[in-house]
């Protein structure tokens, strides 16, 4: 359930009728509701109810807004992070350092020295070498890393390939055949204290059984690694619950996904890690865009939107769908091929959609944005970077500027040389 809906023949975000964040902060804009970004919030954590210890970390890269942070800060939300970056962000939103989890492959030595200073409450090591590398930084600094090790437990999320992140030949984790004499050298270095496994097996899951098979794995890992004489005191289940795109897409709901987690984990005895992204963002955001024109087409007319690929990524990324839908529907139906002003086919939200019918100058939104939306956008073909707008009630706010184009080649330079 979101709160972006028509009131009145205008859909509004929340209270607030979306044609006045055009009208003050311009088109295309990213709009977010607090609300449902909270009732999100605490569906999921209420749908875990039955794990008594865990720490939910909203997986930053879907939304790494400061303020969207800072609403799920206030819900008891830690982070997961990928980046030194994102680090920050959660930090700066007030994010408890014991809170922040720090994944991903490609963790550099400045980033590993950088979230030890910081505290954080978890590395996830994604390999032996970042083990070894994290464990000599460690003992240089005097200090000691808290730790999970991510298995690859070679389960098939049955997700887009582009994101599925479990499969043997995916970058991802240890291979879980390797896991047991990995974690015991690793456990041998006094600067890291490993105290658990982490899995991630991909996002946008439509069905929960992948997931129960990769945590079915991962509690015979838990037991054997205990068998070598290991505590293993957390598992981090990382997220990739999916949410519907399409009005009827039936999905795992939380409660389903939180009863067969409880189920599985019952006798681990573990403190469980939670690293949600899209189920918290993704319904919690439209990309607002305008119609710039409205041109014949052979089979379907072209709705030439003023938002693209840059923008908007999934679709062009991904082949996803969003659903698009008019500000103020007029009540009669087109089919439309619903693209971007970017100079290549590829920035093409839908062929063929049936959609509210729109005309040039007419606002609309793509739903399901919330999440890998703003985060993804780029600059190219000298477009700028979209704003993004927060609501709350009947207020809303400004919470990222737009950053315009002539900003982004204020930072370019030609050499005196070149002059
Ligand atoms: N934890 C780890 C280690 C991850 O790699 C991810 C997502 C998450 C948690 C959060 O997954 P979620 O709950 O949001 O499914 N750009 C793609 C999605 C990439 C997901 C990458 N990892 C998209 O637009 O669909």
């Amino acid at each position: 359930m979101d709160h972006f809906a028509l009131q009145d023949g205008v859909m509004h975000a929340e209270d607030v009728p979306l044609p006045r964040i055009a009208e003050e902060v311009g088109t295309p804009v990213y709009v977010y509701s607090r609300a449902t970004l909270e009732r999100h919030a605490r569906v999921f954590r209420d749908a875990l109810s039955d794990v008594p210890d865990k720490l939910i970390a909203f997986a930053v890269k879907s939304n790494p807004n400061l303020a969207v942070l800072k609403v799920l800060q206030k819900q008891g939300y830690g982070a997961d992070c990928v980046s030194v970056g994102e680090m920050r962000r959660a930090l700066a939103a007030g994010m408890a350092p014991e809170m922040i989890v720090f994944s991903g492959v490609g963790k550099t030595a400045r980033e590993l020295s950088e979230a030890l200073e910081a505290g954080i409450g978890q590395f996830n090591i994604e390999s032996e070498e970042e083990g070894l590398e994290l464990a000599k930084i460690a003992a240089s600094m005097g200090k000691t890393a808290q730790c999970a090790l991510r298995i690859n437990p070679d389960v098939d999320a049955g997700t887009h390939d582009k994101i599925s992140t479990g499969k043997a030949d995916n970058k991802f984790g240890v291979p879980i055949d390797q896991a047991g004499q990995i974690f015991g050298m690793l456990a041998s270095h006094d600067s890291v204290n490993l105290r658990g496994v982490a899995v991630h097996i991909g996002s946008q899951l439509g069905e929960l059984a992948p997931l129960e098979r990769a945590f079915e794995k991962l509690g015979t890992l838990v037991k054997s690694l205990r068998g070598a004489g290991h505590t293993i005191s957390h598992v981090d289940l990382g997220g990739g619950l999916g949410v519907p795109y399409k009005r009827g897409d039936q999905l795992p709901s939380p409660a389903e996904y939180g009863a067969m987690v409880a189920r599985v984990t019952k006798d681990w005895g573990v403190s469980l890690i939670f690293e949600p992204g899209r189920v918290i963002a993704g319904n919690a955001g439209v990309l607002l865009t305008r119609v710039v024109r409205v041109k014949r087409g052979l089979n379907n007319p072209f709705v030439i939107v003023d938002a693209a690929m840059n923008d908007l990524a999934r679709p062009a990324l991904y082949g996803a769908y969003h659903d698009f839908a008019a500000v103020e529907p007029r009540g009669a139906q087109m089919t439309a091929n619903i693209v971007g002003p970017i100079c290549e086919t590829g920035d093409t939200f839908a062929m063929g959609r049936e959609c509210d019918l729109l005309e040039s100058g007419d606002l609309a939104v793509f739903r399901t944005a919330g999440a890998y939306g703003a985060t993804m956008a780029s600059s190219y073909n000298s477009r700028g970077f979209v704003a993004e707008v927060l609501v709350d009630g009947d207020k809303f706010a400004v919470v990222a500027d737009r950053i315009e184009a002539s900003a982004i080649m204020d930072a370019e330079r030609v050499p005196d040389w070149l002059a």
